[in-house]
Order: structure tokens, then C-alpha cells, then sequence
């Protein structure tokens, strides 16, 4: 099992939601999100996949975690309820963790097991939406978490005021074509033209 984190926080205050919403509306971030998780598994909370447009995203495979195992996915074929972390355990091939707070807290900092083998930080350089109502939601010790525990191995990558890059945990040894699509997904190459340095 291979688990990847991917995640755009505003820059200093690590902000990635107020209230329900991403306060920034940047679509080459959404590009590079699709491009980096199609066709991939997906691990979502519950409040992350009711904020996914008619709670799905076309071609992946979505993990919903909720403490509610009545919960009802929008796609019971490609959508799944997970209540206990622990049922991850043995997963063969490689998940994406696609928020929100509660899940990255959960994967970063409380569940050593589950740490991610890789984080694909983007950043968000400019103004949060002034018009959004509602509550912060940052990741600041999931941040503090990758400084300490894992090594930076890509440059920065620049794209409409968001400065992307590639962190992998201190002595893990990946699998070189997980690693390359990541870099293809963020340069926006096809799967056969990887920079990996
Ligand atoms: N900028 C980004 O990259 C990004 C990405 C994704 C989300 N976001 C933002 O993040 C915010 C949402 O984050 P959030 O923390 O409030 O919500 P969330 O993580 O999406 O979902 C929280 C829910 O997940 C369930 N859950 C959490 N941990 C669990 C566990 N260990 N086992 C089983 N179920 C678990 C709980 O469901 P119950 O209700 O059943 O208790 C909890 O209420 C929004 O503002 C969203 O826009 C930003």
C-alpha cells in the first residue's frame, strides 16, 4: 500500500476551508488534482465528498470515511463507507487522501501506521475569499508533521499563484512509477515523459 496525500493550503496560516468551501477559486489546481487522482482510489471524509459536485468525481474509486456506517454514497459501485481506519489495513495499490482536515489530521498525526508515504503540497499564494462565512479549517500540525518527517524531492513547481511540490516520508523507498506519475500529474506530461531527478 502506497498512501499519498494531496492537499492546497493558503500560505503561512496552512487555512484549506472556511466552512464548507475552498476559499480560492483556482481551476488549474482542480486540473492538477484530476489529472494527479483519475483513474486512482480516493479517501474522503464525509464532509469533503458532500462538497464534491452531486457527491461523486467521474472515474475513481472514493473511500468515504464516517462514523456513520448507514451513511449513503451517490454510487454504491465505485463508492464505499469505511468507518475504521484499521479496515485499510492490506489495501494493495496506492490511495490518495483527498481531505479534509479531519482525515489529514487523522492519517498525519494520529495513526502511525497510515502514515503517508508521500505529500503533494500545494500551496496557495494569494488572498482567501472575503465574501465566505463560517469557520477556518487548517492543517497546521499535519504541516509541522511533514517538515519534520519527510524530505522535500522535487523543485517547485509555479502555476497561477500556487507553488506545488513533491515531499516523500524520511527512509521510505517508493515505487519509482508512483513517484512518476505524481511529476507527470503536476507538469501536465503523459505518463511516459517523467522528469524524475
Ligand atoms: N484545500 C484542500 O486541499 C481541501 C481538500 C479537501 C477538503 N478541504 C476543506 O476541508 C474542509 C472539510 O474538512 P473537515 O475536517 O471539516 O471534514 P472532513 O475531514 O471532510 O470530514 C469530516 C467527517 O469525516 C468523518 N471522519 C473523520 N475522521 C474519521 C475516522 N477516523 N473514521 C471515520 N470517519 C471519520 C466524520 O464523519 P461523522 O460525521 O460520521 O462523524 C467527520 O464528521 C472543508 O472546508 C473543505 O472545503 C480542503
Amino acid at each position: 500500500m502506497t498512501i499519498v496525500a494531496v492537499w492546497c493550503r493558503h500560505k503561512d496560516d496552512n487555512i484549506i476551508g472556511i466552512g464548507p468551501h475552498i476559499p480560492w477559486r483556482v481551476s488549474s489546481d482542480f486540473k492538477r488534482f484530476r489529472r494527479l487522482t483519475e483513474g486512482q482510489n480516493l479517501i474522503a471524509g464525509e464532509k469533503t465528498y458532500e462538497s464534491f459536485p452531486n457527491r461523486t468525481l467521474p472515474n475513481r474509486k472514493i473511500y468515504v470515511l464516517s462514523f456513520n456506517p448507514k451513511y449513503e454514497v451517490s454510487d454504491p459501485e465505485n463508492h464505499f463507507v469505511v468507518t475504521d481506519i484499521n479496515e485499510f489495513s492490506g489495501f494493495e495499490g496506492v490511495l490518495y487522501l483527498a481531505g479534509g482536515a479531519s482525515i489529514y489530521k487523522t492519517f498525519m498525526t494520529d495513526c502511525e501506521g497510515f502514515l503517508p508515504d508521500i505529500v503533494v503540497d500545494s500551496v496557495y499564494q494569494g488572498e482567501l475569499n472575503p465574501e465566505l462565512k463560517g469557520n477556518h479549517v487548517d492543517i497546521t500540525p499535519c504541516v509541522e508533521a511533514m517538515y519534520e518527517k519527510y524530505r522535500k524531492i522535487s523543485k517547485d513547481y509555479e502555476e497561477d499563484n500556487v507553488i506545488t511540490s513533491v515531499w516523500l516520508k524520511k527512509g521510505d523507498f517508493i515505487d519509482q512509477s508512483v513517484i512518476r506519475h505524481i511529476l507527470n500529474a503536476i507538469e501536465n506530461k503523459g505518463e511516459n515523459n517523467a522528469t524524475v531527478s
